[in-house]
């Protein structure tokens, strides 16, 4: 059965009010969860999201587990091509079985999401690519090393990326000598992985700067020894949570979070009249004296401002006053919500695959929407909020991929919203 959101809108009034704790950060998770495959032993996790890219990404790990003696790991083809985050399963799996089969992962579709730099990295680490169909199948050399080792190397990636870091990373972990991966991605969810991963028996130095050196164990597996991975705080979520409140807030404290990691975005709040305050975990935003301004924005890797986040924001400067840009750095094809909010009201001039025009403010009205994607789908119930009117937003099961019960979450700051068996 599919569901939908119905939200009943504030037509531009701010009214929400009280606490809302921030769960941990999918992009986190997904990462450790696939990281296990390193290790001897369980892994106990705390914090763990209640999501559903969650349980696919436990349900391509059950299936990992008993390895065909024929054809060895095999990332299951359904699943893997709907979860972007598959990925990063290959590099464990390859360094600790020495081979591995999978497709081309999916995910959400923004733009072209290609494999290159995993690949090219598996290659420099001494495995071979092969297709087969439409499945890759990477193997360790088997060389002096032994059969299906990887050994380590120095990769240097030509454009960042998120999860080929933590994919090749994961490699390294188990290969013979030094990995050093050079222009990596500096993300916290990388550094809190690393952090993890070095008290479980790995070795790696470089944590939040673009050089990440592995020193590799050799074939020896990690051990937990019962410690548990904490999944940090999601960031993605913490930051949309601030457009929600900065919109249709009177006063909203934002908990369980760590603002440093949306510092980008708390530039911009401020620079755009939304009164902020920053405890040690926690965010209060409370209703301004002033109109909001229009503040530009320029997506780029952590510690910028983040792609995750851009589609609140451009609902956020729907309600601003002024001219502002969005340009998108890292992927094409992440503007598929502009026509939706056009529809709702907004006056969005897109100019190119990377960069809209957004003039405001402009009042929104209560619209039938569908989901574009993940991200996307937060921004619409910020949009759905805002607007006059009760909307509709369909593929709520987008939305579940990445919030947790956002819903019954919500509610608690006082948004009428249901969500709707169809
Ligand atoms: C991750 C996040 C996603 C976020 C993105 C950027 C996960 C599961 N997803 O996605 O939420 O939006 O980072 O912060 O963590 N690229 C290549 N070749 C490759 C790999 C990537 O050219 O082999 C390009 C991509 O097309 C894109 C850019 O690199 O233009 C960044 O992508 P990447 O950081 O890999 O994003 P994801 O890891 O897919």
């Amino acid at each position: 059965m599919k569901s939908r959101f119905v939200v009943e809108g504030l037509a531009g009034h701010k009214k929400l009010r009280g606490t809302i704790a921030v769960k941990g950060a999918k992009n986190a998770a997904l990462k450790a969860l696939a990281a296990t495959v390193l290790f001897e032993d369980t892994v106990p996790f705390e914090n763990l999201p209640d999501i559903e890219d969650v349980k696919r990404m436990q349900e391509l790990l059950a299936g990992l587990l008993a390895p065909s003696e024929v054809e060895g790991p095999v990332l299951k083809k359904d699943i893997a091509e709907r979860l972007r985050a598959s990925i990063v399963l290959t590099g464990p799996t390859l360094a600790r079985y020495g081979t591995v089969t999978f497709p081309f992962p999916g995910g959400c579709v923004l733009g072209e999401r290609p494999i290159d730099l995993f690949l090219e990295g598996f290659r420099a680490m001494g495995a071979t690519v092969k297709e087969q169909d439409d499945l890759f199948v990477i193997s360790g050399s088997s060389t002096s090393l032994g059969a299906g080792k990887l050994r380590g190397a120095k990769i240097f990636f030509p454009s960042v990326s998120v999860t080929a870091t933590e994919t090749l990373m994961l490699a390294a972990v188990l290969a013979d000598g030094q990995t050093m991966l050079q222009n990596a991605a500096m993300e916290p969810e990388i550094g809190a992985l690393i952090e993890y991963l070095n008290l479980c028996g790995a070795d790696i130095a470089g944590a939040g700067t673009p050089t990440i050196t592995i020193n590799g164990t050799g074939g020896t597996l990690l051990r937990a020894q019962g410690r548990a991975y904490i999944t940090p705080p999601d960031r993605i979520e913490t930051g949309s949570f601030v457009i929600l409140a900065a919109l249709a807030g009177d006063e909203v404290t934002i908990t369980d979070c760590e603002p440093r990691h949306v510092d980008a975005l708390l530039v911009l709040m401020r620079r755009a009249g939304v009164t902020v305050e920053v405890g040690n975990n926690f965010i209060t935003i409370k209703q301004g004296p002033t109109l909001l301004k229009s503040v530009s924005v320029r997506t780029h890797e952590y510690p910028g401002f983040p792609t995750d986040l851009q589609a609140p924001m451009a609902v956020f400067l729907t309600q601003c006053q002024g001219e502002a840009t969005i340009l998108e750095t890292i992927f094409d094809g992440r503007f598929r919500y502009a026509d939706d909010l056009v529809r709702m009201g907004a006056t969005i001039t897109v100019m190119n695959p990377h960069k809209i025009l957004i003039k405001g403010p402009t009042p929104l009205t209560r619209k039938e929407l569908e989901s574009p994607d993940l991200r996307g789908g937060l921004a619409y119930l910020i949009a759905a909020t805002v607007a006059e009117g009760t909307s509709t937003i369909d593929n709520a099961y987008l939305i579940d991929r990445g919030y947790e019960h956002i819903e019954e979450r919500l509610q608690k700051l006082g948004l009428n919203i249901q969500r709707e068996e169809v």
